[in-house]
Formats: structure tokens, C-alpha cells, sequence
């Protein structure tokens, strides 16, 4: 099967744990899209969007869309990622939209990742750890990615929704996702760090040519 169908699988799986009436927090990229095609209009009460790419599709299907802040509480947030490891820990931000995308999954009270089985790892680090920065401080937290082993590389003509700008860092294999995301967020002018330790998935659906698999970390969370 196509690495397309294999996301859609996995989103359309998602679908069946959104609680009817809820807030729901939606992340960006294509496997995102795939999941609110599928949503439909009276299901939720509406949805907090991480990007303003998925704003404009959830509008399009004629879903409410909340501020953060308006929204007393996030029952579900799902998104994809770009890498997964075993713990569901993530590397997410191939699409930018990282820092919005933690935001509204740490206020989450439960994460789904879905994803294709092509970004399951034993450890992260082959998909380039992305990184929000103040453009003013670019080439300072450059310096300090190399000083640290990483070979920072700059998303020329990529500003972020908030204005930030991205340094995909290659060259690092992340075995302590919690460490090394605090570690790149204790740099100045790092906004956001695309290593999603703290804050991982508690559940992950994956679509395999086999049906779609589903795997809970351990977090005490009933589904
Ligand atoms: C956007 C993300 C996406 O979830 C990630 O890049 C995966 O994208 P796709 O579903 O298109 O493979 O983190 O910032």
C-alpha cells in the first residue's frame, strides 16, 4: 500500500475516539488533513487548530474554531509526526508547526499520534530535530547547535504562524528524548524544540498494509 493510504488508515482509525461534543485540538501536516476530512460537522463543539493551515480546512468543513485561550478545556489532540520511537516519544515539525503543536498537546487532556509505519525508530534522531527560533538569534543558536555536535541547517524562506524562524539540526541520535528537549529549550532564543519527550502521545495508531496497529503508553488512561 501507498505511504498515503497507510496515514488516511490511521487517521480514519482516530476518528472513532473523539468524544462527541467535545473541544478537540487538531495538529497540522497531511495525515492531519486526512482525519478532519473525515470529521464531521455536528461531532464536535469545535476544534483548536495548531497552524493556520489547519484552520482554513477546518473551517472549510464547517467546524468552529477556538483561541487556546477560549477553550476551558482540550479533551483530544491528534496529529502525526515524523518519527516515533517505542515509548512514543515524537519528533514532530517537518510541517513547522511545532511550537503551537506542543502548546495545545500539553493542554491536552489525551494525545493520539497517528502516523504511516515508515516513522516507527528504535531511537530518534534519523529525521532532523527541528527548532523555532527569534530570527534575530538564529546564527547564535547555530553556533551553540554545533558546539553541541548537531549540524543546525536554516529553513531559508520558512516564517513560522508565529513568526519564528526553523534550524533542522541534523547529525544527533536522541537516545534521552526528555533531556535532550530540555537541554534545547534551556537555549536562549530556541522558541520550541521538535522532540516531543515531556509532553509524548498515549496513544499511537499506526497504518501498516496489515490493518492499522495500535499501541497505548503507559499512562494510567482508559480509552
Ligand atoms: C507538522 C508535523 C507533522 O505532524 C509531521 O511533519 C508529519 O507530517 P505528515 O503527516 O505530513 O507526514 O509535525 O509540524
Amino acid at each position: 500500500m501507498h505511504r498515503s493510504e497507510l496515514k488516511k488508515e490511521a487517521a480514519e482509525a482516530a476518528l472513532e475516539y473523539v468524544p462527541r461534543g467535545c473541544v478537540l485540538g487538531v495538529g497540522t501536516g497531511s495525515t492531519t488533513m486526512y482525519f478532519i476530512e473525515g470529521l464531521k460537522k455536528g461531532w464536535v463543539r469545535g476544534a483548536v487548530p495548531s497552524s493556520r493551515e489547519t484552520e482554513r480546512a477546518l473551517r472549510k468543513k464547517g467546524i468552529r474554531v477556538f483561541d487556546l485561550s477560549q477553550a476551558k478545556k482540550v479533551s483530544l489532540y491528534v496529529d502525526g509526526a515524523d518519527e516515533v520511537d517505542p515509548k512514543l516519544r515524537l519528533i514532530k515539525g517537518g510541517g513547522g508547526a511545532l511550537t503551537r503543536e506542543k502548546i495545545i498537546a500539553t493542554a491536552a487532556k489525551k494525545f493520539i499520534c497517528i502516523v504511516d509505519e515508515s516513522k516507527l525508530v528504535k531511537r530518534l534522531g534519523k529525521f532532523p530535530v527541528p527548532l523555532e527560533v527569534v530570527p534575530m538569534a538564529r546564527a547564535q543558536v547555530a553556533r551553540e547547535i554545533r558546539r553541541r555536535g548537531g549540524r543546525p541547517v536554516w529553513r531559508k524562506n520558512f516564517i513560522t504562524d508565529n513568526g519564528g524562524e526553523i534550524l533542522d539540526v541534523y547529525g544527533w541520535k536522541v537516545s534521552d528524548p526528555v533531556k535532550k528537549e530540555r537541554e534545547l529549550e534551556g537555549i536562549p532564543g530556541v522558541i520550541c524544540a521538535g522532540v516531543f519527550g515531556k509532553r509524548r502521545a498515549d496513544l499511537l495508531l499506526v497504518g501498516t498494509s496489515q490493518g492499522v496497529e495500535k499501541f497505548i503508553s503507559v499512562t494510567g488512561i482508559r480509552w
